[in-house]
């Protein structure tokens, strides 16, 4: 018996990284599994190696920046599988410069794929999931970024800081239909992300960890995980710290 056994889910930006090792550990539990994300091939690619693990996964683009683009991927997910009831905001990228050399256009950018796109991927699934009447489950991937801001990172500390405040808000709108919503920050965790992060700058931040070593994306999935099932029932509108003592 899988924890998810019977349930289907969507996560963003899951061809890759956090989002891949969150899919594999879904399907791992039984969920059904649409991977989307804007490197069509990738998805197509990363849902393959769910379902050779025995998983249900199909890989789907989308640019979680377009509302079309978003609504679409819900419904094809209960299209395929009869339901949504695990919506994964993760899909991410970094644009990183001190304030003085960023561009409008590398604000506005890291805004839009993570504030914008975890909103709309709220928005949708929640939708559904209300008039699906059977509860769900919304997980939104923000960052310790979001909590004490890094320098360079003046527009992904505003995006990561605002999906605590969206996912706040969203969990009081639909917690009377038994959908939670909840956010995890990731502390340093070792997936391309951070790899294109200056070594000596990776050394520095992973020294700064109390539990003295980056994290595993798989240690993020296992968070996911939780507040997925129904061991988080009664969890909403939290966010999860899994950064090994970094900034508490
Ligand atoms: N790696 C870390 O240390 C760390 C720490 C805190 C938070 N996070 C967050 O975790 C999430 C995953 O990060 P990661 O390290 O796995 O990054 P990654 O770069 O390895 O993967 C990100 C994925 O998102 C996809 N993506 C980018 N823009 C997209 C868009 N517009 N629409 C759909 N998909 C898009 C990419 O194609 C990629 O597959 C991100 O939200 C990131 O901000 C990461």
């Amino acid at each position: 018996m899988g924890m998810l056994d019977g349930k289907a889910a969507v996560v963003t930006g899951g061809a890759q990284g956090i989002g891949l090792a969150i899919a594999r550990r879904l399907g791992a539990e039984g969920a059904a599994l649409v991977i989307a994300d804007v490197a069509e091939g990738r998805a197509s690619e990363a849902a393959k190696t769910v379902a050779v693990a025995g998983g249900k996964a199909i890989g789907i683009a989308c640019d979680v920046t377009s509302p079309e683009a978003v609504e679409a991927v819900v419904a094809r997910c209960r299209e395929e599988f009869g339901s949504i009831d695990v919506m994964v905001n993760n899909a991410g990228i970094t644009r990183d410069a001190t304030m003085r050399k960023m561009s409008v256009e590398d604000f506005d950018a890291v805004v839009a794929v993570h504030l914008k796109g975890t909103w709309l991927g709220t928005k949708a699934a929640s939708l559904a999931m209300r008039e699906q009447e059977d509860g769900g489950s919304i997980v939104n991937i923000s960052s310790i970024s979001g909590k004490v801001g890094n320098i360079g990172q003046t527009n992904y500390s505003a995006a990561k800081a605002g999906i605590v405040g969206l996912t706040k808000a969203a969990a009081k709108e639909v917690a009377h239909a038994g959908v939670r919503v909840n956010a995890i920050q990731p502390g340093l965790i070792k997936t391309a992300m951070t790899e294109a992060m200056p070594p000596e700058i990776f050394a520095q931040r992973e020294e700064e960890v109390p539990m003295g070593r980056a994290g595993d994306p798989d240690e993020i999935a296992t968070t996911v995980l939780f507040l997925a099932s129904d061991l988080a029932s009664y969890i909403t509108g939290t966010v999860v710290e899994v950064a090994g003592g970094r900034h508490i």
